[in-house]
């Protein structure tokens, strides 16, 4: 019995809501396969795309497998493949899509027992194994699909946002790698009353736009002022990136959750395909290799 998932990668913060909102691409993700052994435990057979520890506790997507089955106190054991469709380090979710993809997976096989939250904790679990956190924003998104918000952390607490119908991302990957641990080093402790409340009158304003397919308020919404300023710093050519896309009609455009990646929303294929074009146009003599995607959000 062999099942075949498919893992997205995702925006995490998208510009205003750091650790709080969170969206799914899928035109990029991860493939894994789950088999069932009548032996218990768990075994990586196989990991293709990235250089990733074949350390049952070590590595994300197993270490999650292994705690779902021992708190489901599973009679069978699961054999796993994974083959990384977009590399660790990039911003994108990696170590949440592995997490995410190796909840919904074993899940399968109990019958659909536990809740996306459920399955949300347990990949939390997983972002704690590979990057020492347990950030919910990636993994929610990886496992409820489209646009998320984490509300609290603490009991978690996760709405699913609707998503307009022509929303479109643009995304570019710098060939550098940002650990998010760094990226999260660089943030100040503390910040001013006045920037608190652009920031959160912000978020408020992107989910309203997402519930009334208002994409000038998605656009005007799009802004960060408290953490893309430290964070830009450590993207070569992010102001660049983000004029390029701006000037051919993006709604906005920010850094993919610690990055590197730099994303930009869209209305429409017509606007996201210039937006490709400007942005490969801006970096291509940069001197840095880059892969870029566009998709839908989903
Ligand atoms: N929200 C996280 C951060 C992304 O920006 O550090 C990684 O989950």
């Amino acid at each position: 019995e062999t099942l075949k998932i498919f893992s997205p990668a995702t925006v995490a913060n998208v510009s205003c809501g750091f650790d709080s909102l969170g969206f799914a691409v899928d035109a990029v993700g991860d493939e894994m396969t789950f088999t069932k052994t009548t032996e218990k435990g768990v075994k990586i057979t196989k990991i293709t795309g990235a250089n990733l520890t074949y350390n049952v506790d070590e590595n994300a997507a197993s270490a999650v497998v292994k705690k779902i089955l021992v708190e489901a106190n599973a009679n069978f054991g699961i054999e796993l493949t994974i083959h990384k469709g977009f590399s660790p380090g990039s911003g994108l979710g990696s170590s949440a899509a592995s997490a995410a993809g190796a909840a919904f997976g074993v899940n399968q096989f109990l019958e659909n027992k536990y809740s996306e939250l459920e399955l949300t904790k347990f990949a939390m679990f997983g972002e704690e194994v590979a990057c020492g956190s347990q950030i919910a924003d990636n993994v929610a998104a990886a496992i409820y699909g489209g646009f998320v918000l984490v509300r609290s952390y603490n009991p978690l607490e996760i709405i699913k946002l609707p998503v307009p119908s022509e929303l479109r991302v643009v995304a570019i990957h710098p060939q550098i790698e940002v650990k998010t641990k760094d990226a999260r080093e660089v943030l100040p402790t503390e910040i001013l009353l006045k920037d608190a409340v652009t920031q959160w009158a912000n978020v408020g304003g992107l989910i309203a736009g997402l519930y009334t397919d208002n994409y000038n308020l998605i656009s005007n919404s799009l802004v960060d002022i408290i953490v893309e300023p430290h964070r830009k710093k450590l993207i070569p050519f992010f102001d660049d990136v983000k004029n390029a896309a701006l000037k051919a009609g993006a709604l906005g455009a920010g850094i993919s959750g610690s990055g590197p990646t730099i994303f930009a929303l869209c209305k429409g294929d017509e606007i996201a395909k210039n937006v490709y074009k400007s942005i490969e146009e801006s970096y291509k003599n940069t001197g840095i290799d880059f892969t870029m995607f566009t998709s839908k959000v989903n």
